[in-house]
């Protein structure tokens, strides 16, 4: 636990960080002008971290109090709130958030002679002041919603270990916060906060940040990813025929504090997008073709769904009683062309079958584009379904539509451990992720139709389809 001042803490920005520091268990002092404004608020604030100290009062009562004082007021203060509190500021940490932002022109950069206004900071407050700039490219809004935060901070501090103390304070509200070099720098997030706000409009973004791209250098030499992950998209609704779907996961993952992040890979299970693309089917509006209904013989399935399947599939490969294996029109061999009456209608009700999507593989990227245009990272998206395996029993999440990637990862010609040269090794990288994924999207009564996977690697395609996962028919040995 640390104790925190705030100084403009009544503040958008202030008061949310003070929000997300008390609930991380720090004592709070919420410094105001007006030291009644300030205890009013920390009463408020108060209520909403249990057990933990929050308590406000006028500028120099809050800065006394401080281990670390962190200012948040507007530019046009910074100076006059810097200077009465100067005297009680000596060898603490001083996290300057400010940037000096100039009406009415705030999109334009207008840093101050000194280069910056934590420079200045620094210089009205003496070498005995530990500055950290910190905060300039975070909107108070998103730091107020309490998820995740999809932006990163820049922490400039000619003290490194104040700038340590800082970045791991940050981390411990879910901020993600580089420490990038001497309180000079500071000059650069001041300045990318107009650059931001010039965004926002020109865009019609909300609270556009930065993001720090690039692998660990321990991801890097190991060849990619430290580490894979599987996060389940918890919550989301029970899909019916014109939902936007997209814009469900996207608020899905906020709902779970999942900010997206360069590279990963949301898995959908089908019968999600089979529900919103209207594929649902009911058994009694079918009117079975002669082929339809001879199959219907010889497998005992009812005629409407027998009439389905031949529909959906351009092979029936095998018959048997209760039993019919087909290559699906898309070419996936697939028991039932895929077709699916679990959790698709009340069991009560008429009988009601599930197709695959008309066009897989352009359902997930509308799903992408949705998602990117959204987070603003770049993304994959597959399309899951569970399918039996030839020769072994039980079924894995399979890849049947793919955006954003190469479903196979062609690692022919990198070495193996001894340096001896990979001949044949293509790895089917969509269907592992979809296999990784239905371990959380779940089969049954789970209700999670989608996941987040992170770190896994692949390699990114614009043109990626989910048809480069099958063998070409020339290639059948079995046939
Ligand atoms: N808002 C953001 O999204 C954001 C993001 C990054 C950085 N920042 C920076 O953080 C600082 C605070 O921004 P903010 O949006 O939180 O500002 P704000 O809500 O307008 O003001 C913060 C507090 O500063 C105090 N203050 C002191 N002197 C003032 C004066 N002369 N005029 C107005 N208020 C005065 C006020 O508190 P009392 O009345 O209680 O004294 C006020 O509640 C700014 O330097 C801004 O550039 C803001």
């Amino acid at each position: 636990m640390t104790r925190i001042a705030i100084l403009g803490g009544a503040g958008a920005l202030g008061g949310a960080l003070a929000g997300r520091l008390a609930r991380a268990g720090h004592e709070i002092w919420i410094g105001s002008r007006d030291a009644e404004k300030g205890r009013a608020f920390a009463a408020d604030l108060a209520a909403g971290a249990p057990g933990v100290r929050v308590d406000g009062g006028d500028l120099r009562t809050c800065a006394a109090q401080a281990e670390i004082c962190v200012l948040t007021v507007p530019y046009a203060a910074h100076a006059e709130t810097l200077a009465q509190v100067k005297d009680l500021l000596a060898g603490k940490i001083v996290v300057d958030a400010t940037v000096p932002l100039r009406p009415p022109k705030v999109g334009t950069v207008q840093l101050p002679a000194a280069g910056s206004a934590a420079v200045e900071a620094q210089a009205l407050l003496g070498p005995e002041a530990r500055v950290v700039s910190a905060l300039q490219n975070i909107g108070a809004e998103k730091l107020a919603a309490g998820q995740a935060v999809d932006g990163d901070v820049l922490v400039a501090a000619d003290d490194a270990e104040a700038a340590t103390t800082v970045c791991d304070l940050l981390g411990e509200i879910g901020l993600r916060a580089w420490h990038v070099g001497p309180l000079a720098n500071s000059a650069a997030a001041e300045a990318m906060t107009s650059v931001l706000i010039q965004i926002n409009r020109r865009y019609k973004r909300v609270q556009a940040g930065i993001r720090i791209t690039g692998k660990s250098k321990a991801e890097a030499e190991a060849g990619g990813s430290a580490g894979v992950s599987i996060h389940p998209i918890r919550g989301l609704p029970m899909f019916a025929a014109g939902d936007d779907l997209a814009r469900a996961i996207a608020d899905g993952l906020t709902a779970n504090g999942l900010a997206p992040e360069e590279g990963d890979v949301i898995v959908v299970a089908q019968k999600a997008v089979s529900k919103v693309e209207d594929r649902a089917r009911l058994l009694a509006g079918v009117t079975p073709s002669p082929e339809g209904r001879a199959l219907a013989a010889q497998t005992g399935k009812p005629d409407g769904l027998a009439e389905l399947i031949v529909a959906e599939s351009s092979e029936l490969m095998r018959v048997r009683e209760n039993l019919v294996i087909t290559r699906h029109r898309l070419g996936h061999v697939a028991a039932n062309a895929g077709i699916d009456a679990s959790n698709v209608a009340d069991p009560e009700g008429p009988e009601t079958v599930l197709l695959w999507p008309q066009d897989p593989d352009a359902s997930v990227e509308r799903l992408r584009q949705a998602l990117q245009a959204r987070f603003g990272v770049r993304l994959a998206v597959i399309m899951s379904d569970s399918l039996g395996r030839a020769w072994r029993n039980g079924t894995t999440g399979t890849a049947i539509g793919v955006a954003g990637m190469r479903p196979v990862r062609d690692r022919r010609g990198e070495s193996d451990l001894f340096g001896r040269e990979l001949k044949v090794t293509m790895v089917a990288v969509a269907d592992e992720i979809a296999a990784a994924a239905s371990l959380v999207i779940g089969e049954a009564a789970e209700g999670i139709p989608a996941a987040l996977v992170r770190g896994a690697i692949y390699d990114p395609a614009e043109d990626g389809t989910a048809l480069e996962l099958l063998r070409p028919l020339e290639q059948d040995l079995f046939r």
